[in-house]
């Protein structure tokens, strides 16, 4: 018998809206849509099987082959670089990856830049890029506290509606990369299962560019 696709999906509403794409593209998994905490599902008549990961982790499921595809943030790709194919950018979870601070933020090139964020890779790349001398602070979460109580000047983050920035009196300063879904594969496994994955990965594109 065939083996079972593995799918990561993000744990959480963009996960919910890029299994509805899988779905109308041929992918079912009805049992996912059961109200529970259960973190694997099956179908064998499509022969799929989705894992709910953390966000930030799917590309590790990837990687490693514990998952043949997957689904993640082009954020968490340029953060972590993991050696996965990308296939496709689903065009859903868009964003900005921005620099945010007070609005009347200046910088002194006279002293170092504190930068508090949860991307330190995608910082010290965007700065380096300048030669600009920055102190990474690395954070977990909420970062819009750092600059506010005087822990940073500025913060490297995600912006989508731009809300939390306004909320905290903080504004988008720079903007440093868009961010989307993207699809990513095994590099193994889509050797492996190369026309089980072009096939899904052209379905999948042929629904976006119809726009379903
Ligand atoms: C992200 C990001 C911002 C917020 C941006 O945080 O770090 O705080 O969303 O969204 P907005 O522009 O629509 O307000 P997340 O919800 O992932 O929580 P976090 O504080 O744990 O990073």
């Amino acid at each position: 018998m065939k083996s079972m696709l593995n799918i990561a999906l993000p744990k959480g509403r963009l996960g919910e809206k890029v299994y509805a794409m899988f779905e109308a593209a041929g992918y079912a998994c009805p049992a996912l849509k059961e109200q529970n905490r259960k973190l694997i599902f099956e179908n064998e008549e499509t022969g799929v099987r989705y894992f709910w990961a953390k966000p930030s982790d799917v590309s590790i499921y990837v990687e490693r082959g514990a998952a043949d595809i997957g689904v993640a943030g082009k954020d968490i790709l340029l953060e972590y670089s993991p050696d996965v194919y990308e296939l496709l950018d689903l065009d859903m979870g868009k964003c900005r990856m921005c620099v945010a601070g007070p609005a009347d933020f200046r910088d002194d090139p006279a002293r170092t830049l504190r930068v508090a964020t949860k991307f330190p890779n995608i910082a010290k790349t965007y700065y380096a890029a300048q030669s600009r001398e920055i102190d990474i602070i690395k954070m977990n979460g909420s970062i819009e506290l750092a600059p506010i109580v005087g822990l940073s000047d500025v913060i490297v983050d995600i912006v989508e509606t731009g809300k939390t920035l306004k909320e905290n009196g903080l504004a988008p300063l720079q903007e440093i990369v868009p961010i989307s879904a993207r699809l990513i594969a095994n590099k193994a496994r889509f050797k492996f299962r190369s026309e089980e994955i072009r096939t899904l990965t052209a379905r999948i594109d042929r629904m976006m560019k119809e726009g379903k």
